[in-house]
């Protein structure tokens, strides 16, 4: 955080069967799992360019799992109002997390790097880790989408605001 290129707006990719891209794409799936995280925007590795690659791990699936996506120019488009609280934290921005509130289910579009038409709805942790990487192609970081910095904590301290963050959800899941 504080380097310009993520507050930039990306470039879109004309070709996402250029070979360039697939060696960019390796390189952000390499850098993911080693972090280790669960997604990285292009930006996040100095390259401003419209690519997110993500996945989501058992663990963290409320039962649907992903395998290691890459998506060339995403879009999103929300499928209902319901928002809804939930961790996230950034390989920008170490050291933190912060609750943030994020469409319920999205529905996503782009390409894989055959060329091929990628769509699909997501909701839960599947959707919030789409909508915090297509932010990063936009220049948006997650404490932007934050009005209240007291959900903001170092992480080993997390486990203080677990309580009031199921009481948030459990009482208003559609609070924006
Ligand atoms: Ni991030």
């Amino acid at each position: 955080m504080g380097n310009p290129v993520l507050r930039r707006i990306a470039e879109p990719i004309a070709d996402p069967t250029d070979p360039a891209v697939a060696r960019l794409a390796a390189d952000m799936i390499a850098t993911m799992l080693d972090a280790p995280g669960v997604g990285l925007a292009a930006p996040q590795i100095s390259e401003s360019r419209r690519i997110i690659v993500f996945r989501v791990p058992a663990d963290r699936s409320e039962g649907e799992e992903v395998a290691n996506t890459v998506l060339v120019n995403p879009m999103i488009e929300p499928l209902t109002d319901d928002k809804v609280l939930g961790w996230e934290g950034c390989l920008s921005i170490p050291g933190l997390r912060g609750l943030v509130l994020r469409h319920k289910c999205i529905r996503y579009r782009g390409y894989g790097l055959d060329g091929a038409r990628i769509e699909r709805v997501a909701s839960g942790f599947h959707a919030r880790v789409v909508q915090h990487e297509v932010d990063h192609l936009d220049g948006v970081l997650y404490l932007d989408r934050m009005d209240d910095l007291r959900l903001l904590v170092c992480t080993e301290e997390m486990h203080h605001l677990n309580a009031a963050l199921a009481a948030a959800n459990k009482d208003a899941p559609t609070r924006t």
